[in-house]
């Protein structure tokens, strides 16, 4: 392993979710296919990017984050409907829309503070999503736009949210490798 890795810390949709999720782009990709979709399949709540750490902090980080699990229990997340970040008018990403309630705005904000000490230093609030689309051109994609209006009303239902995952994120000319390095149940 390197000196330093890129790590981030998510929650997983369960493989049901992934399924019916694969089902409806299959159908909202043509209306923008020049943009750079997501793999499904590697779609993750993320909760806390840390970037690039010496693995030196590995063990804090596993410390933290077991704290963090040890007073917290499994909660519900629902995954719909559909927006876009980016300055001005353009769509620059198209996101699915989730929502964990207080336990997933608690849970996050618990995780930000316990790796804030270890190297965690994102200022911007946490905005719960999935990236299913980013625009290929700066100035973003009306195509995007297109694709969010299809997607507004679809309702994909809950999950339980049962474990934080650690992810080693290696970047690649074919895309990006996410492996688990360590998983940690809610409620210990
Ligand atoms: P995103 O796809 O919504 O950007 C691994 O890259 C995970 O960390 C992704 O789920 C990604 O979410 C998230 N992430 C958050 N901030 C990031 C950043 N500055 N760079 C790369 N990924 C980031």
């Amino acid at each position: 392993m390197p000196d330093r890795i890129r790590l981030f810390v998510a929650l997983d949709p369960p493989a049901t979710l992934v399924a019916s999720l694969s089902e409806v782009l299959a159908e909202v990709r043509p209306l923008a296919p020049d943009e750079k979709w997501s793999q499904v399949e590697k779609l993750h709540l993320t909760l806390a990017f840390l970037g690039h750490l010496s693995t030196e902090l590995l063990e804090p980080i596993r410390q933290a984050l077991a704290g963090v699990v040890a007073h917290r229990e499994a909660f519900s997340i629902h995954v719909g409907g559909a927006g876009t970040f980016g300055r001005g008018a353009r769509a620059r990403v198209l996101w699915l829309g989730v929502d964990g309630g207080e336990a997933l705005l608690a849970l996050q904000a618990e995780v930000a503070a316990a790796l804030r000490p270890i190297g965690y230093a994102e200022e911007r609030p946490f905005k719960a999503h999935l990236t299913l689309a980013r625009a290929r051109r700066p100035r973003g994609s009306p195509a995007l736009e297109k694709a969010r209006d299809a997607l507004a009303a679809l309702d994909l239902g809950s999950f339980s949210a049962r474990k934080l995952v650690l992810y080693r994120s290696e970047l690649s000319p074919r895309g990006a490798h996410y492996t688990a390095l360590a998983t940690f149940p809610l409620g210990g």
